[in-house]
């Protein structure tokens, strides 16, 4: 099978489904274009972004994550602003220009708590984007962090198929709210990234079509994907994890259709690989996010089981990296690394 930017786009569903089941072979084409599409539009460089696990209370029950609110075995903490800041300093000296302050859905960081954090890491850190990761809030939430500083959001749709995110969420989440939250980001003006797990519970190829048509209308800047891995204190104990190769397949179709996309090589696939996140890169992604949580917290952001990172201090998880960078064959650089979409 020939793969191009051009074939793929104009796959009707039925196609798209059996490139997405292709054989090793249509997936080494695959990989080879996608990787040329990367270097067209970004070169070698891989982004690196300091991620900070600022809170692990959550207000979700989500059936999948090891720090849903039933969890009563999660060992909870949240950082203070100092904390956050003082991580922040580390980054910054480590030569990090992207901040992510990712956490669970936790109320106690009020609209005023989230605007203070963020500017005052924009008054400290003027040439730095600031992505929030904090889940669903209203419009006028996300505008006031807007407003405050932030630019960046990350929030992953998770699946696109309205059944199979009945399966996946308690009933008190919708799809529909999600998919609103992520238009009105765009609309505020920030940079969004959505994406979705692969090989969650009872996902069908069909639903990663889907996943692939929601992504195509919500045109994010970035889009990340990350194999289904299994946490015990939740009701998903002993489900299958999701497959490395499926991930690597599916990095390679997304660089194909968002040639754009800032697309990261995810710790999920660093779990589950030891080669994980260098095979992500040769498939197409460009953005690592090196974690810069302060190790105390670190086994304590327990979303699945065996979670690599969690012992190494911020330098020794840059460097870290930025050797498996190398060995992959990139190059890793730390400006803010803004999407390069331009031409779409
Ligand atoms: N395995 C893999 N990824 C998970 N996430 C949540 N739980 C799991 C799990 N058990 C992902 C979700 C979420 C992101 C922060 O982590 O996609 O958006
Ligand atoms: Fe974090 Fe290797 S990437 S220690």
């Amino acid at each position: 099978m020939e793969v191009s930017v051009d074939i793929i786009r104009e796959l009707n569903d039925t196609k798209l489904q059996e490139l997405i089941e292709c054989d090793e072979d249509t997936y080494n084409v695959l990989r080879t274009e996608a990787d040329k599409v990367r270097r067209e539009r970004y070169g070698t460089e891989v982004f690196l972004r300091g991620l900070i696990e600022f809170t692990n209370y959550c207000r979700n029950d989500c059936y999948y994550c090891g720090i849903r609110c039933s969890n009563k075995n999660a060992n909870r903490y949240r950082l203070s602003k100092e904390e956050i800041l003082d991580s922040c300093r580390s980054g910054y000296k480590l030569g990090y220009r992207t901040f992510v302050l990712q956490g669970g859905e936790d109320l106690y960081y009020t609209d005023d708590k989230i605007c203070d954090i963020v500017s005052s890491i924009r008054e400290e850190f003027e040439d730095c984007a600031i992505t929030l990761s904090i889940g669903e809030r209203s419009y006028d939430s996300y505008k006031a962090y807007y407003e405050a500083g932030a630019n960046r959001f990350l929030l992953r749709h998770e699946t696109a198929d309205e059944k199979h995110y009945r399966r996946l969420h308690p009933d008190s989440m919708s799809l529909d709210n999600r998919k609103k939250c992520l238009f009105n980001l765009k609309e505020i003006g920030y940079q969004v990234g959505s994406g979705f797990m692969v090989g969650s519970p009872f996902q069908t190829t069909g639903n990663i079509v889907s996943d692939l048509r929601f992504l195509q209308e919500l045109e994010p800047d970035m889009i990340g994907i990350g194999p289904y891995i299994m946490h015990s204190d939740t009701p998903f104990k002993g489900y299958d994890n999701g497959k490395v190769s499926m991930t690597l397949r599916l990095i390679s179709i997304l660089r194909l259709l968002f040639p754009y996309a800032l697309i990261p090589s995810t710790t999920a696939l660093g779990t589950l690989s030891p080669t994980g996140r260098e095979d992500g890169l040769k498939a197409g992604a460009n953005v690592v996010m090196p974690n810069l949580t302060p190790v105390k917290y670190r086994e304590k952001y327990e979303i699945y089981e065996n979670k690599i990172c969690t012992g190494e201090e911020a330098a020794e998880c840059r460097d870290c990296l930025e050797r498996r960078i190398e060995r992959a064959g990139y190059k890793a650089v730390t400006s803010r690394g803004d999407v390069k979409s331009l031409i779409k």
